[in-house]
């Protein structure tokens, strides 16, 4: 099949990789000129998607930011950004300027299958008005579907092949065609009766999380009141072998997709005159994460008789979750942020973000750091840092993920 895919980040350019890797000929459209030319030259900028995964693909990927290239497609999927506004509202523009595009060029024949994640009725209200104003018809000529992506950057042990997939078309024709595609890259589809099913089925695995992130983060706060190891108190829970799903606290939620999705919902719901009570608490709690863990560390310095103002502080990681170099709402930038504001002196150390230029800073080496810094603390665990190492060098560390359980210092301390 030929198949073309709007957007090549995160979740757009491994599903382009999937299908060319099936036998499919990929035209990927990115309005980012550097992505475009990144691909066509062979390199990705995705860490899930190594450089020597894209050199046998060859003509099979091919990148392009002109929608004129995407007319002789079968099947368009579509994977642009769905952020927030200022105000925490959803923001459609890139999804609403996409769909413009796509109007433009659509012909008889052609699928259009929305994979962003957004609020349900998305894809029947705003998605497919748009399509119609190429003047053919819905059902009979073109079809439109929702398949929510459930990719988790970084996992190895579920991939897009091996991950169900949820597919909700406007009709049952358009339902069958968007089966028949993903069952080319996927062993399991499963089929739900409408667009908005899928899309709330999104939502529901990713506000489940950040409901449960957000309670085992309440439960560390009131853990260090009470003066108990929040994580042996997880550790004990989680030998129940049903009946208990395990979830960690940290210094609170990152990404593209937990700190943003519930809020489409709450959007959503809202407009029903409806208030979601576990959505909009869980987001509130989250929220207040980072500046718990800063309260943490001027309370850690207070009792070594140090004021924030002018002490050394490495924070370990700035992604927003181990391995990855997405900053993306990451818990890291505002830490690092409420320290500046305190006139901390502070540095990171993080081997996939090189660069903050936000934050004017720039990733410095461990091991020179650490042994004139006055507190580390672990924001984000990225694989291969000897943290036993960090413990011994630094003056203090401070371990929010848990990745120090097991070692017993005098300097030490955990969320
Ligand atoms: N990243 C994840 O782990 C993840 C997981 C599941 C779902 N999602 C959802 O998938 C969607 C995409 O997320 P992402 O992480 O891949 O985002 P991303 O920012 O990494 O990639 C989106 C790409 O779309 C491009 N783009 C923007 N407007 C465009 C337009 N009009 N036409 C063509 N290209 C355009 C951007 O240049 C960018 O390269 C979002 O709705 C997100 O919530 C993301």
């Amino acid at each position: 099949m030929k198949i073309g895919i709007v957007g090549l980040g995160y979740v757009g350019l491994p599903l382009a990789v999937a299908f060319a890797e099936a036998g499919h000929e990929v035209s990927g459209l990115d309005l980012d000129p550097a992505k475009v030319e990144a691909l066509n030259a062979g390199r990705s900028y995705i860490e899930d998607v190594p450089d020597s995964v894209l050199a046998p693909l060859g003509e099979r990927l091919r990148a392009s930011a002109d929608y004129a290239d995407l007319a002789p497609c079968e099947a368009l999927i579509v994977c642009v950004p769905t952020p927030l506004t200022s105000s925490r509202e959803p923001d459609l523009t890139y999804l609403l300027e996409a769909a413009a595009s796509l109007s433009e060029i659509l012909r008889a024949g052609q699928l259009v299958v929305l994979e962003s994640t957004t609020y349900p009725g998305t894809t029947r209200e705003r998605l497919t008005p748009i399509l119609e104003e190429c003047g053919l018809a819905l059902g009979a000529d073109f079809h439109v579907a929702f398949s929510p992506e459930r990719i988790d950057p970084g996992r190895t042990d579920y991939t897009i092949r091996t991950t169900p997939k949820l597919v909700g078309g406007m009709t049952p024709a358009c339902t069958e065609r968007a089966r028949e595609l993903y069952a080319l890259v996927c062993d399991e589809v499963v089929v739900v009766s409408t667009p908005e099913a899928a899309e709330l089925s999104k939502l529901l695995e990713n506000v489940f999380r950040s409901v449960n992130i957000a309670f085992v983060n309440e439960l560390a706060q009131l853990c260090d009141r009470l003066g108990i190891d929040v994580w042996e108190v997880i550790d004990a829970a989680a030998t129940k072998p049903f009946g208990f799903m395990r979830f960690d606290p940290g210094p609170g939620m990152g990404g593209h997709c937990l700190p943003v999705d519930p809020f489409y919902l709450a959007f959503r719901a809202r407009e029903q005159n409806f208030y979601p009570e576990f959505i909009e608490l869980a987001g509130k709690v989250n929220q207040a994460q980072p500046a718990f863990c800063v309260e943490r560390i001027e309370r850690t310095l207070n009792q070594a008789s140090m004021p924030v103002k002018g002490s050394k502080v490495l924070v370990l990681g700035a992604g927003y979750k181990a391995g990855s170099g997405d900053t993306r709402e990451s818990p890291a930038l505002v830490i690092l942020r409420l320290l500046a504001a305190l006139e901390a002196d502070v540095s990171y150390h993080d081997p996939f973000v090189p660069e903050l230029p936000e934050l004017g800073l720039a990733s410095v080496a461990l091991e020179g750091a650490l042994a004139g810094t006055d507190l580390a603390a672990i924001v984000t665990a990225h694989p291969g840092i000897d943290y036993a190492g960090v413990v011994a060098s630094a003056a203090r560390t401070i371990d929010f993920r848990g990745v120090t359980r097991g070692i017993d210092a005098d300097n030490l301390e955990r969320l």
